[in-house]
Formats: C-alpha cells, sequence, structure tokens
C-alpha cells in the first residue's frame, strides 16, 4: 500500500506544540502506512532557547510561509486565543488546508463558522485536542439519539491540580498556582483557567458538538476558584465535601440551564475523587442512562497525543461531521436556579452576630442546615472568625438578596463568600 504523506505546518511551539513536535519527529516513520512530515513551525522568537533542537530551516517566524506553502496541506494551531488565530485558520481552509486546533476559546466564539468553512471546502477540522478529556465522549454523544438531560464535568486541569493540592499540601491557592504554570498546565492567561473561562469554553465547544448550539459566554454564569482559601477547603471537608470547579449543563422541560462555577460536591460522589489535572465527565441522558469517563485534562503529552489523533484520522481519509443546525434554545436564568449554598462570612466574634446573619437568611425564607465557627481571631491576626452556613434549597434570587443585606451588617468584615452545592450523577 502506497504511504500517504502529510506536511504539517505547526503553529505554536509552547508547551503543546513542542510536544507535537517531539512526537512527530521521534515517530514519523513508525505510524504504518502514513508519514507525517513536519515541514514548517512558526514560533514568535526565532532565536529562543527551546528544550529541543531543531534544524534552523524548520523555524519560521512568519506564518504567511505556511499559508502559502502549497505543499502544506495540514496546519495544527496551538498558539491560542482568537487573533491571529481566526484568520489562519479560515485562510487554511480557504487555501483548502486541513486544519487541528486545540484552541477552545476560538471554537467557543466561532464554532459554527469554522466548521461551515471547513465543510465548504471538503477539509478535515480536527478539534480533539480543544477538548481533550471528552472528546472520544463528544464523539459517541453526537451520534446518540438521545439529548443529555443533565452533565457535570471537572474541565480543567489546572483549577483540579490546585484544589488537590490545597488540600493535600495544606497551602493556599497563589502558591499552588504558582507550580501549576511551572508545569505547564495553564493557558497563556492563567486567569482564564482559575476564573472558570476556560472551563466555559470547554462547556460551550462540547454543547455545541453534540447539539449544534454554541451558547454565547455572556448567556450564562461563568465563576472561578480565586476566592477559594485553604480554610473553605477544611470547612467543606468537615461538613462531608469537596471543592471542584465544575460545569453544569442540565435540560429543565423546554429551558436549558447551564453554568460553571466551583461547587461542593459530596465526597462519596465519584467526581469528586478525581485528582490533579485528571478531568472528568458525568452525563445523564433524557431516558436515563448514564455515562462517563475520566482522563487528563492538561498537559503536554495528553494534548499531543490529541493532536497526532486527529493527524491519523486525516490520513485514514475521514471526514468531520460539522454539528447539526443550531435550534432554538431557551435559556433558564441563574436567578431561578435551585440549590443548596455553603456561605462563609468573616464576622466579629461577639453576640448576637448568628442571630444577624439568620434573621436575613429567615426573611428570604432560607433555611439553614447546619452551621460551622472555626478559629480564634488572634491566631489569625484578623479582627474577624469564619462563619460557615451550609443552607437546605434555596433560589439563588433569594440568595443574592439575602446576601446584598448581610454584607452590609457593621459585623461583617468581608464580601461573604458563596459556593453553591451540587449532587453530582454518579
Ligand atoms: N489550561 C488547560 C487546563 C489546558 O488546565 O485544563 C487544557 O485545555
Amino acid at each position: 500500500m502506497k504511504k500517504k504523506i502529510l506536511y504539517i505546518g505547526l503553529l505554536g511551539l509552547g508547551t503543546v506544540g513542542e510536544g507535537v513536535a517531539e512526537l512527530l519527529l521521534k515517530r514519523k516513520n513508525k505510524i504504518k502506512n502514513y508519514e507525517f512530515v513536519l515541514k514548517s513551525i512558526v514560533v514568535k522568537h526565532l532565536h529562543k532557547k527551546r528544550n529541543i533542537s531543531f534544524p534552523s530551516n524548520l523555524l519560521t517566524s512568519d506564518f504567511r510561509k505556511v499559508l502559502k506553502d502549497e505543499e502544506i496541506n495540514t496546519i495544527i494551531e496551538v498558539i491560542g486565543g482568537i487573533r491571529p488565530a481566526k484568520e489562519i485558520i479560515i485562510e487554511a481552509l480557504e487555501r483548502k488546508k486541513n486544519v487541528i486546533t486545540a484552541n477552545k476559546m476560538l471554537l467557543a466564539e466561532a464554532g459554527s463558522q469554522i466548521f461551515k468553512k471547513a465543510q465548504e471546502n471538503n477539509c478535515y477540522l480536527g478539534v480533539r485536542a480543544s477538548n481533550i478529556a471528552s472528546y472520544r465522549l463528544i464523539e459517541s454523544l453526537s451520534s446518540s439519539p438521545s439529548e443529555i438531560k443533565k452533565l457535570v464535568g471537572i474541565f480543567n486541569g489546572t483549577c483540579n491540580y490546585i484544589l488537590t493540592e490545597m488540600e493535600r499540601r495544606k497551602k493556599d491557592f497563589s502558591f499552588i498556582l504558582k507550580e501549576a504554570q511551572r508545569r505547564g498546565y495553564t493557558e497563556k492567561d492563567p486567569s482564564n483557567d482559575i476564573d472558570g473561562y476556560d472551563t466555559a469554553h470547554k462547556l460551550a465547544v462540547l454543547l455545541g458538538l453534540t447539539s449544534g448550539y454554541f451558547p454565547p459566554l455572556h448567556s450564562f454564569l461563568i465563576e472561578g476558584i480565586r476566592r477559594i482559601s485553604y480554610e473553605d477547603i477544611l470547612f467543606t471537608k468537615e461538613l462531608g465535601y469537596r471543592i471542584k470547579l465544575l460545569a453544569i449543563a442540565r435540560r429543565d422541560n423546554d429551558r436549558l440551564e447551564i453554568r460553571v462555577h466551583p461547587a461542593l460536591i459530596s465526597r462519596n460522589k465519584a467526581i469528586s475523587r478525581l485528582e490533579g489535572v485528571e478531568n472528568g465527565i458525568e452525563i445523564q441522558d433524557e431516558v436515563g442512562v448514564e455515562i462517563g469517563m475520566q482522563a487528563p485534562g492538561a498537559g503536554k503529552y495528553p494534548t499531543a497525543t490529541a493532536i497526532l489523533e486527529d493527524l491519523i484520522s486525516i490520513a485514514k481519509g475521514r471526514k468531520i461531521t460539522p454539528p447539526s443546525d443550531k435550534k432554538e434554545v431557551n435559556l433558564k436564568k441563574i436567578e431561578e436556579v435551585v440549590t443548596r449554598y455553603y456561605l462563609r462570612f468573616e464576622a466579629l466574634d461577639k453576640p448576637g452576630v448568628l442571630s444577624e446573619i439568620s434573621g436575613i437568611l429567615g426573611k428570604y425564607n432560607i433555611s439553614i442546615q447546619a452551621v460551622l465557627q472555626k478559629g480564634e481571631k488572634k491566631e489569625r491576626g484578623k479582627e474577624s472568625v469564619p462563619v460557615i452556613m451550609l443552607t437546605h434549597k434555596a433560589r439563588e434570587k433569594d440568595i443574592q438578596k439575602a446576601l446584598g443585606e448581610i454584607r452590609e451588617l457593621s459585623v461583617i468584615k468581608e464580601e461573604p463568600l458563596l459556593i453553591r452545592v451540587e449532587e453530582g450523577i454518579f
């Protein structure tokens, strides 16, 4: 059988780009019947010191060179961000080049447009690396006859690593974040990870690929993990929970509820036990079938491997299946969500404080399930102590009104922290 050759232009040589280059250079002759030739690598800084050495003619700082090179039939985009990635991808497709991208931010924003362009030009668009932990599930969901009823996922390796290591090593958020950056888990701008945007991009891409509807980011709640302290990890542990940054989607009759935020999840649930950069997803469909999977969600080789899988799909002549046409979607507003809440107040330690807080909660019909008060103000070097409350089910609208009044009390010394409780699936 005649060997198929893919001539590849790689755009970006950060952690993932380096992994792809390394795998391609090491393994190009080991994949039967295909040959992957890495012809050009586009970098920002030509003379930067790198972990692997490349023949000097491989590197260029001009992406136009790769777009204009007619021999290059496949480009791999791992530069991230919207500009210039979007223009490069569109032009590559117009020039009939296959495209593989890890760019979930771009796919969340312009997924429908890019898939359409790929289809019009009869090119392959590989997006496995944009959702490395769940793309295998996405592939099977896309061909499932049933719609998703509920989805709960951990989609960000950095946040899961931070939350796991805070608990394991009894450290604060910023210390572990620096380590995640050193390990190459974070996005170029780590606020994308820790403020929940990366999770939101992946959720939007997953929904887009499986249902045709790419929800715009401004249409749903996105909160990150910056405000979670080591103390919160300890308190939630005492209450029988772990904190995880979750992506949640739930169909409620004709409405779709979508949200991304840290959540307390019982330590008995499978998803609460995912550690480090491990990601996971649990899905219940409309007829009650439950499926799930776990896989690493960040890192050089897991992402580079997803890209290589797309290269193999191209070599095998696989066609893309663009997401189905967008359906009308009625989104449920966050104010209407009903759930339980973990609340942390930094309050003065004096008589009457608890009754002031619980009086306001009671006024809004919010019932308290558990209360914890910990620590001495002296040992914390603060004038306040943390007061933790776990509520029964309440409406988001009511809890926000109550917090609005509680934060104005003179005994409250910091912005209250609210974390929603999630029941999970398995
Ligand atoms: N920064 C991402 C994460 C990498 O931490 O999950 C993979 O998308």
